[in-house]
């Protein structure tokens, strides 16, 4: 079933010009994302720094608006509500944020950080609220003792349990959780890993999980989505990416130590900036697969086997859309 439908969002910021002040440049960050969130599943989403994952979040859940598209959560368009409307839809969606250290008030115990997400939610009486707080401590394993603490007396993966604990008490259905192991050593991401999949199955929560880490997406995601400049390139389930990806970009971060030792495929500022066109494949220049073809013309993101999908010319050959450079292996 699915939870949440993504229908072409897109999200535009304009960027002011340094030498006119008339002249604004558009930049796409999020580009005609399409994509159905099932309801229980783990999804990761996948790509390099800058390539539009927060923003994507972020314009999921309306704290940044998106530009134009649509998102269908039990048949509404969350998009078309004004905000008053979206109120009581918003505690059904939480996000874990990025940095951790920055995430808390500094003046907050444990206890008031939580007690504050439960009062958001549920009109408690302040003893209702008190065995709360501690069921959510001990739902991600943190001791009661730990409620007279500050954030700043937690090491970063209590802090993160932490995080997870006050998103929690809101009660959601969807949780986006932004590189919530990014500043973590291997011992303890095992450890939130592990806690994000119980919570999952304990929960029935759904998840969207973005990470650079393609170890920690090994371990938990169900799906995994690959964004590169604003579009998803590549979707399917964790045996098709893992075993069976398709497009160059997916391979190449699947090979991230090969690429980097090879000097040919080196990023440079043209491989990182937005494009301004839609009129060829984003990957091309940095693709040593490429073609002129691959240079002229948008690749369709096209079905490679059962909920496989992939936007790359070369597995479009046998379709329609036959690209003729292609099958002339231009
Ligand atoms: N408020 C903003 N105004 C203008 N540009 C922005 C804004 N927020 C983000 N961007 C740009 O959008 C692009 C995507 O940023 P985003 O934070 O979504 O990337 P990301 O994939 O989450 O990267 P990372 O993995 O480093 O967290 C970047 O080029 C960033 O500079
Ligand atoms: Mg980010």
């Amino acid at each position: 079933m699915i939870l949440l439908k993504i229908k072409h969002l897109s999200k535009t910021y304009s960027e002011k010009n340094l030498f006119s002040r008339s002249r604004k440049a558009e930049k796409k960050v999020v580009r005609s994302v399409s994509l159905d969130v099932l309801q229980g599943e783990i999804l990761a989403l996948v790509g390099e720094s800058g390539s539009g994952k927060t923003t994507l979040a972020r314009a999921v859940l309306r704290l940044v608006e998106p530009s134009s598209g649509e998102i269908i959560y039990r048949g509404k368009d969350l998009l078309r509500l004004n905000r008053k409307q979206f109120r009581p839809y918003r505690r059904h969606f939480q996000m874990i944020f990025q940095h951790p250290d920055r995430a808390f008030d500094p003046r907050q115990t444990v206890a008031a950080v939580l007690s504050e997400a439960i009062k958001m939610n549920r009109n408690l009486g302040k003893e209702d609220r008190t065995v709360r707080t501690r069921e959510m401590l001990e739902l991600v394993h943190l001791h009661e003792n730990y409620l007279t603490r500050y954030p700043h007396e937690l090491s970063g993966g209590e802090q993160q349990r932490l995080l997870v604990a006050r998103a929690l008490a809101v009660t959601p259905e969807f949780l986006i959780a932004d590189e919530p192991t990014s500043s973590l050593d291997a011992v303890v991401k095992q450890d939130i890993l592990n806690l994000l999949i119980n919570l999952k199955e304990k929960l029935g929560l759904t998840l969207l999980f973005i990470s650079h880490d393609l170890g920690a997406v090994h371990r938990v995601a169900d799906r995994i989505a690959v964004m590169y400049k604003g579009r998803i390139i590549e979707l399917g389930s964790r045996s098709d990416i893992y075993g069976e990806a398709r497009h160059p970009y997916t391979k190449m971060l699947l090979h991230s130590i090969h690429f980097r030792k090879n000097k040919t495929s080196a990023v440079t500022e043209e491989h990182l900036s937005f494009p301004e066109t839609d009129s060829s494949c984003d990957f091309a220049p940095r693709c040593q697969e490429a073609t002129e073809y691959c240079r002229h013309k948008i690749p369709l993101f096209k079905q490679m086997s059962p909920g496989h999908r992939a936007a790359c010319h070369f597995f479009q050959q046998e379709t329609a859309e036959q690209p003729a450079a292609v099958a002339a292996g231009m």
